[in-house]
């Protein structure tokens, strides 16, 4: 079966609690268990990780990034300033997604540059959860070309 990875940078275990005006109401486990039900539908694997350290993120993605089918990553505030975390998924030669809950081109100025979008297929931003359900189909259709 074909395996994704979803990772999550720093401050997102939080959610639930953070800003819920912003990020939603749903907890991290919330959304993960809605994301494992899509994907046992569409039989896909998904492998959960979410840290709010840097380094743990990129020896993760160097420890599981080149034998995964694809990565959905939400860097969290590192999308905005993290070149290491954008040589590390420019280093894997794996299909990356990022995906942001808010829509950061409507927030504050500093949340609308990304240095890790251009070594990824693409942005989700803007949908909440379901951006990750939206990333997981990317994938889903992959496998059937
Ligand atoms: C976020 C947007 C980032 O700017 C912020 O630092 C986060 C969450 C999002 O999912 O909307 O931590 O990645």
């Amino acid at each position: 079966m074909p395996k994704i990875l979803i990772i999550n940078g720093p401050n997102l275990n939080l959610l639930g609690r953070r800003e819920p005006e912003i990020y939603g109401i749903e907890t991290l486990e919330d959304i993960n268990q809605q994301l494992k039900m899509l994907a046992a539908e569409i039989s896909l694997s998904l492998e959960f990780f979410q840290s709010n350290s840097e380094g743990e993120l990129i020896d993760y993605l160097q420890k599981f990034g080149f034998d995964a089918d694809g990565i959905i990553i939400n860097p969290g505030a590192l999308t905005h300033y993290s070149l290491a975390l954008r040589d590390a998924i420019a280093d894997i030669s794996t299909e990356t997604i990022e995906v942001h809950l808010s829509n950061i081109h409507g927030r504050e100025d500093f949340r609308q540059k990304s240095v890790i979008a251009p070594v990824c297929v693409g942005q989700v931003s803007g949908f909440g959860a379901y951006g990750y359900a939206m990333a997981i189909s990317y994938f889903a259709g992959q496998e059937q070309e």
